[in-house]
């Protein structure tokens, strides 16, 4: 735009680069320039004053129209590819910051699940991981839990709208451990097996109950064996993993799939009985189910009962961790805090 006045002329050639208004944005309007055109405006007399005036803002809706459309040009973005990668659709300066693998660390539960199943194999126990889907025989059936028994309801669990199970114990493995290892027995091996594994369970969560956690199975079975072997083999795993003299109680429960079965409770590591809260200031935690293994299920998988005998148990891997951390809250787990993980590296 042509302006008459040269004092104009001059300020709007300088003021109207697009780079100026780019830097400058809306702070252009109050330019030292433009000031001395408005106090020339004022010295002016009366003859050429209104068309110097008008010209000054003629120049002002100039550029705040330069303004205007610059703004829309930075709001138009290019379209967002949504099956990229992070790193084309994300501008270099904002890539979010990886650690370098050498910050990484192992997450506390692994390297105690590592520790636990290193001591079971010491005793002699195979391991195999748990199924993190299962069907209805296995969570149930195999386990004399028989469809509408009430016992059914103590496993409140997700299920997929096909019938399959989000398991909400590792004893689903119980009846593939028991058929597998039939062969062992056969040849005068007992069958020793510990079942690492996820599970689930439709659960309010607070700082003791989890939704999704981690727990340990262990079957036995062989000729002649007893609660005795039970406790026994208990006693020995927890003093081992926790370095100490345990005291260990079993309260009569129960569980279709023992006879008799047992509530397992131990004395607090943490505190050794003194009461602190890990254990809520009573000394002792229980830390899962156990018993000798009902006949009908070793029935089901083919063993004669009248000859085996065996004793199986299940316990919470994350409450384990735990007492021996002085966790006090299971969704500490869960919670990908790196101030929660960096402490076990
Ligand atoms: N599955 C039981 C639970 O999660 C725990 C359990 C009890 C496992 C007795 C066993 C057992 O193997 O014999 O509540």
């Amino acid at each position: 735009m042509n302006y008459k006045f040269p004092q104009i002329q001059e300020v709007a050639s300088r003021l109207t680069d697009p780079e100026i208004i780019k830097q400058q944005g809306k702070t252009i309007l109050r330019s030292p320039e433009l000031g001395k055109l408005f106090a020339h405006l004022k010295e002016m007399d009366s003859k050429d004053r209104a068309e110097f005036g008008q010209e000054i803002n003629q120049l002002k809706t100039e550029l705040l129209n330069m303004i205007d459309n610059q703004e829309d040009e930075l709001t138009v973005l290019d379209p967002i590819d949504v099956t990229a990668p992070v790193d084309i659709n994300v501008s270099s300066e904002k890539h979010p910051k990886l650690l370098s693998s050498s910050n990484g660390s192992r997450h506390p539960l692994m390297t105690e699940m590592d520790n636990i199943l290193d001591i079971f194999y010491r005793m002699g126990f195979s391991s195999l991981e748990s199924r993190q889907i299962d069907d209805d025989f296995h969570m149930f059936e195999s386990l004399n839990f028989p469809k509408g028994h009430p016992a059914r309801d103590d496993y409140d669990t997700f299920m997929t709208t096909e019938g399959l199970i989000a398991p909400a114990h590792t004893s689903t493995m119980q009846n593939r451990v028991l058929i597998e290892g039939k062969k062992l027995l056969d040849s005068n091996l007992p069958i020793a097996t510990v079942l690492p594994g996820r599970v689930f369970r439709n659960e309010d969560v607070d700082a003791r109950h989890g939704h999704t956690f981690y727990q340990i199975e262990g079957i036995y079975v062989d000729k002649g064996i007893n609660t005795g072997n039970l406790i026994s083999t208990f006693k020995t795993f927890l003093e081992e993993y926790y370095k100490q003299d345990m005291e260990i109680i079993l309260q009569p429960f129960y569980f279709p799939f023992t006879e008799p079965s047992f509530e397992f409770v131990l004395s607090c590591p943490f505190c050794q009985k003194q009461g602190c809260n890990v254990c809520s200031y009573s000394g002792w935690i229980e830390l899962g189910g156990c018993g000798m293994i009902h006949p009908k299920v070793l029935k089901m998988a083919g063993i004669e009962s009248d000859i085996y005998t065996g004793f199986a148990w299940g316990f919470g891997v994350d409450r384990l961790v735990m007492m021996k951390h002085g966790i006090e809250d299971i969704r500490h787990f869960m919670a990908g805090k790196l101030e929660f993980l960096r402490q076990f590296s």
